[in-house]
């Protein structure tokens, strides 16, 4: 099983001051940034496109992990590679042909991940595994921060851990210590956290809880 890396997602930050908000992933010690792209279609919410990516960029050297909550992916990979993405994750759901966004990800030079909903089954995406450098298991319903984690994505993780032992398998929602023994344990290693993390007193020492 690959390496434990947090990637600490900006929805639940100060949205008003992304400049300090990058610098405190940067002194948490948190390995990723992670960045929920909502369009109001797939899910109600809209949060914020490339145009903010690319504002934020100069200001972190983290690795730049874009969790595209989208309906049309294709029509956003190029914008975000612009960006200065280094990630880009889309969801089985969505309206697109997975082995084409996969294709033109990987294109543009770019870590390419696929995505799913907590009521997706993992035969969603096990034909794609091999395609890919990340599944993403979202452990809550994608649209907002703060939510409660769903235990019953934890058979899930173990299903996709156990049919593809050296991928990155990413969980996404209600990330806390608590949660984070849960899903290391059935073989996630890639933690993103959002309130957990931005509530924290010391965001390093919290970052370091989830490890
Ligand atoms: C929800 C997003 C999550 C979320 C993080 O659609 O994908 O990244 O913001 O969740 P919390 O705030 O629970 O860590
Ligand atoms: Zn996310």
């Amino acid at each position: 099983m690959p390496e434990t890396i947090i990637s600490a997602s900006i929805l639940n930050s100060d949205l008003s001051d992304l400049r300090s908000t990058a610098k405190a992933v940067e002194k948490s010690g948190a390995d990723w940034l992670h960045f929920d792209v909502m369009d109001g279609e797939f899910v109600e919410n809209i949060t914020f496109g490339s145009s903010v990516l690319a504002a934020v960029k100069p200001h972190t050297t983290a690795f730049l992990d874009v969790h595209l909550m989208a309906a049309h992916p294709q029509r956003q990979i190029k914008l975000f590679a612009n960006a200065g993405a280094d990630n880009i994750t889309f969801h089985i759901e969505s309206d697109c042909d997975p082995a084409e966004v996969i294709r033109e990800i990987h294109a543009l030079g770019l870590k390419a991940g696929i995505a799913v909903k907590p009521k997706t089954p993992a035969e969603a995406i096990i034909p794609y595994l091999a395609d890919v450098d990340m599944a993403l298991v979202m452990t809550v319903e994608p649209g907002y921060g703060g939510q409660g984690f769903i235990p019953d994505t934890l058979p899930k993780i173990r299903e996709l851990r156990k049919a593809a032992p050296d991928l990155h398998i990413e969980v996404d929602g209600g990330i806390n210590p608590e949660t984070s023994k849960l899903v290391r344990e059935a073989g996630a290693n890639v933690l993103v956290a959002g309130t957990f993390l931005f509530r924290a007193q010391d965001m390093h020492a919290a970052a370091e809880q989830l490890r």
